[in-house]
């Protein structure tokens, strides 16, 4: 595994996750985020029940490429012997099996999956327990605090997953009555990373590279996630890698001449349309442009900028993916010019 950093965080280079995001962390997205400095990318959360049917669509959302290692499908149940079979399916194709304890959705947690488990220790490990004696690859867990019901139960389900073999947690610094409100508590992050060996990653609320020191500082994780902080802005990894100083400006990929010769709110633009049109070629060269998808990228990296709103009737006027894509370089071109 490739985060093995552990210990007081100095300042050094810790991984950077794109965190799994269910609707907005498909291939094409994984991919970019990647070229954008991610070290990390895990697939959207896919149902071990679909996935054991072979269900076409679920299987879809686990879709990877040669670019993309380690290659690691996040899936979900809370029936053990689903999982069991879903995680041996993707074991030869998997570098890593991850497996959801943190969603809060109700179709999950009713089904006693996602981070209802939070509140079944004995469940949750027992499942993972089963896991892992059938597979090969390693297996990571993705976590909340605890169900928000009784005490928290994030440390002693990690001791007990260290203990059964997990190779690396992530946790959520909320619970799943939380959902995602308040603020993530990364001191209970900090108080599992110092009481496991394995690497632990930290996730909640990192949006900057303010945010990305403050939590790093005050966790001391091997790595950090970063979700809604990369929805329409997957620069953001680079970006904090040069706040950081692990990376030098020069290195961004979008920074030519131009963009150093620009003022800030032009760097926007630049920024976000160097990333939209390599969205574009990625999914052109991969899963092929995707209208759905194009479209929900197209609001997130647009979001904020003046005149967006233009975007959102684009899609109306532009009915071809090819055009519709088109459009959206040409509004960031102009603000590129305009600004
Ligand atoms: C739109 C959206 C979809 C998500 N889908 C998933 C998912 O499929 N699997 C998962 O483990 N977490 C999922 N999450 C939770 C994120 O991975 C992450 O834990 C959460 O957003 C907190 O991190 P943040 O503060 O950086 O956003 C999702 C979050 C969002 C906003």
């Amino acid at each position: 595994m490739i985060d093995k950093a552990k210990g007081e965080w100095d300042g050094e280079e810790r991984s950077l996750f794109l965190a799994p995001m269910s609707g907005v962390s498909e291939l094409p997205y994984r991919l970019l985020a990647r070229e954008c400095g991610a070290d990390v990318t895990i697939t959207e959360f896919t149902s071990s029940s679909a996935l054991s049917r072979e269900v076409a669509n679920s299987w879809a959302r686990l879709e990877s490429h040669v670019d993309e290692r380690p290659f690691i499908p996040q899936i979900f149940g809370g029936n053990p012997d689903e999982m069991v079979i879903a995680a041996k399916m993707l074991d030869e194709t998997a570098d890593i099996i991850d497996l959801n304890f943190g969603c809060p959705a109700p179709k999950v947690t009713k089904i006693c999956a996602g981070a209802a488990l939070m509140g079944t220790a004995d469940d949750l490990v027992a499942m993972t327990e089963s896991i892992i004696s059938e597979v090969n690859s390693p297996v990571s867990a993705k976590m909340r605090l605890g169900t928000g019901a009784g005490p928290d139960t994030v440390l002693d389900i990690s001791t007990r997953l260290e203990g059964i073999g997990v190779q690396r947690l992530c946790v959520h610094g909320r619970t799943l009555k939380q959902r995602y409100s308040g603020i993530a508590d990364w001191d209970s992050i900090a108080n599992v990373v110092s009481s496991v060996e394995v690497p632990v990653i930290a996730n909640g609320d990192v949006f900057d590279t303010k945010s990305a020191r403050d939590c790093l500082e005050a966790t001391h994780a091997s790595g950090l996630m970063i979700g809604r902080g990369a929805i329409g802005r997957p620069s953001v990894f680079a970006e904090i890698k040069v706040g950081l100083g692990w990376m030098q400006q020069e290195e961004l990929p979008w920074a030519d001449d131009n963009w150093f010769a620009s003022d800030e709110t032009t760097r926007i633009f630049q920024t976000r349309k160097w990333c939209w049109n390599r969205y574009i070629e990625i999914a052109n060269s991969t899963t092929g442009l995707r209208p759905k998808w194009m479209m929900r990228h197209a609001v997130a990296f647009t979001k904020g900028l003046p005149g967006a709103k233009k975007v959102r009737m684009m899609m109306h006027t532009h009915t071809e993916p090819e055009d519709f894509a088109a459009s959206v370089t040409n509004y960031l071109e102009q603000g590129c010019s305009e600004s």
